[in-house]
């Protein structure tokens, strides 16, 4: 019995890892988009890059532990509605910080070269896009782990 409460202690430490990244990693990009001085843009984007590394670790232990979880009660993937309504929306925000992680990661690399004034003025315009990008993936990605914790909650 102690087992089943391990796991779920585990997967909540994990909910809380990726709650935190996510919501951090909106307010560090919601700053860096109103400053307006170069410097303080880059240090703002530099210090988003541990929630990269974090971002990973957390949906790697919601993997494990749900996995975990699902074996501990004799569950499937397509045993009750609410868990595999679950498991695809963790896939699109497994995909989705795939695709966010790799697009900040270009964007500080813009920038960097923008307050070094080593960059062509194509530079401006991609920079522009992926800040337009990034706010709609933080939104998408906070809505996503909403609606993943209300079917884990409520359980339809
Ligand atoms: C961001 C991703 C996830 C979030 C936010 C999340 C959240 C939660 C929460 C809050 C609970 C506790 C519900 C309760 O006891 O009231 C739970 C339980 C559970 N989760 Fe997740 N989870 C996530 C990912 C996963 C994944 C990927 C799997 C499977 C591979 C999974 C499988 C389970 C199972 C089997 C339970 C136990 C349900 C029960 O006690 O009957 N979860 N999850």
């Amino acid at each position: 019995m102690a087992s089943v409460y391990i796991l779920l202690i585990i997967h909540l430490i994990g909910f809380g890892i990726l709650f935190t990244v996510t919501v951090a990693g909106w307010v560090l990009s919601t700053q860096y988009r109103k400053a307006k001085d170069p410097q303080t843009k880059i240090l703002l984007l530099k210090s988003q890059q541990p929630l990269g590394i974090l971002s990973p670790i957390g949906i790697a232990i919601m993997l494990a532990s749900g996995i975990g979880n699902m074996v501990y009660l004799g569950l499937g993937p397509f045993s009750t509605g609410w868990l595999s309504a679950k498991l695809v929306f963790f896939l699109l925000l497994t995909l989705s910080g795939a695709v966010s992680g790799t697009r900040s990661v270009e964007r500080t690399r813009l920038v960097a070269q923008l307050v070094d004034g080593k960059a062509p003025e194509a530079v401006t315009t991609r920079v522009d896009a992926l800040d337009r990008q990034l706010r709609i993936f933080y939104v998408v990605q906070f809505v996503l782990l909403l609606i993943i914790l209300t079917l884990s909650v409520v359980r339809p």
